[in-house]
């Protein structure tokens, strides 16, 4: 067991080098090797390319000015009234600095306001939910929420978007069940919100109800699409590119209800995060979000094209922002027993060895060019070519000699 880097930082899975020295724009610095990163980029964080200049500098005067008091810092207030101007609801934003520790926040405000003792949920929503064992259900699978769903749950958490896009049928009866059932809905933007756009996904997400702007259809049956208003959504990782920070945004009178239990962290009310926020976000404003669906897409792409040439089965999933692919097995090439372990292996140091960070997941950032994804796709070829000649073979003996790490171990890059 290496000394450094939790699950998705660990060495052991992902196969990269154990520390960093430097990092910029997409670039990476590893025992003095300059490295592409076109993986997970800083576990989806940094849209805007490592090591900021215009966030950096905010973040230095902000220490100038010292980062930590007995009081709240002023732009703790600037960035609730930015929440508020997003939010097309009367909002109360709370700040912490990781997703994990903020969707348990964002569960026990909830919890505060119902006499239900249950939450479900489905997806990702940090080591903290996980521990916890909430039932599962699976995304857009209204029968499986139904066979976890009793009159006991309180709570809904939704891991809001991933592999495919939410079906009108599943919102739908999310948005029924918990207007009927007086369900708080949590909705977990961590990993997808500002990717898709200037906020959350859940924006471009409509319903049906029977109320228009506000008022109530006297006609039966007749329904509006309304946009989706989440309870409760909850921010981090592409907030503040790089820089610890997520928020809990919630409706007025949810949030009102948080303070009727014990909810507090020493350090949530330092400034850099706050800072780092602030500035991230005032320049993520400026920018074209299809920009990020179109590199997504590109590599989606490459993905496509080399398994075409090389035969190796993959599937990709459906969204670009979030783009990542498994390896499937084929029959006709012996034992596939985790075979897609096997062959991430493979993938994941052939691009070492052509100096670039990858593996099944690609999150794409603003600094990504087509310089890049020319270079991606040139050392993708080289891995699926890699893949597909020694597939026969029973073990894995990779024959060209100067790659720096070769191990057939199971590689999870989540
Ligand atoms: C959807 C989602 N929620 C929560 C988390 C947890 O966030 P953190 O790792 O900052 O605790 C993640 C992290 O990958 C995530 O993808």
């Amino acid at each position: 067991m290496n000394q450094l880097g939790l699950y998705s930082k660990n060495s052991e899975y992902n196969g990269y080098s154990e520390y960093y020295t430097k990092c910029k724009n997409v670039y990476v610095w590893q025992d003095g090797q300059k490295y592409l990163d076109c993986g997970i980029m800083g576990i989806g964080t940094s849209l805007l390319g490592y090591n900021n200049k215009q966030v950096n500098k905010a973040v230095k005067k902000a220490i100038d000015k010292g980062v930590f008091s007995s009081s709240n810092c002023y732009e703790e207030k600037l960035l609730a009234q930015k929440m508020q101007e997003i939010h097309d609801f009367e909002c109360i934003t709370r700040f912490a600095r990781t997703g994990g520790e903020s969707m348990m926040i964002a569960l026990q405000i909830a919890l505060n306001n119902t006499d239900k003792k249950e939450a479900i949920q489905t997806g990702y929503s940090g080591w903290l939910l996980e521990n916890l064992k909430l039932k599962k259900f699976k995304y857009n699978d209204i029968e499986s929420l139904k066979k976890v769903l009793n009159k006991n749950v309180g709570v809904i958490v939704l891991d809001i978007v991933r592999n495919e896009y939410p079906t009108k049928e599943f919102m739908q009866y999310i948005y029924d069940v918990c207007k009927k059932q007086n369900i708080i809905l949590v909705v977990d933007e961590i990993t997808a919100g500002f990717k898709f756009n200037y906020g959350g996904f859940y924006k471009n997400i409509y319903v049906e109800d029977n109320i228009d702007n506000g008022c109530i259809s006297t006609k039966q049956n007749e329904k509006f699409p309304v946009q989706l208003k989440p309870d409760i959504i909850v921010y981090g990782k592409a907030i503040s590119n790089g820089f610890a920070f997520s928020m809990i945004v919630g409706k007025k009178h949810i949030m009102e209800n948080a303070n009727k239990s014990f909810i507090s962290s020493t350090y949530w009310t330092e400034r850099i995060g706050t800072v780092a926020c602030l500035k991230t976000l005032e320049l993520l404003e400026k920018q074209n979000f299809d920009y990020l669906y179109k590199v997504g897409l590109a590599v989606q792409k490459i993905w496509y094209k080399m398994s075409k040439k090389y035969k190796v089965l993959i599937e990709i999933n459906q969204i670009p922002q979030l783009a990542h692919f498994k390896f499937l097995p084929d029959k006709r090439y012996g034992n596939q027993e985790n075979i897609h372990n096997k062959y991430l292996t493979i993938f994941v140091n052939v691009l070492l060895s052509q100096n670039i960070l990858g593996g099944c997941v690609f999150y794409s950032c603003f600094k990504h060019r087509a310089k890049h994804l020319l270079e991606y796709e040139r050392a993708c070829d080289t891995a699926f070519k890699t893949i597909s000649n020694n597939r026969d073979t029973p073990k894995f003996v990779i024959k060209i000699n100067n790659w720096k790490l070769i191990k057939d171990l199971p590689v999870k890059i989540r």
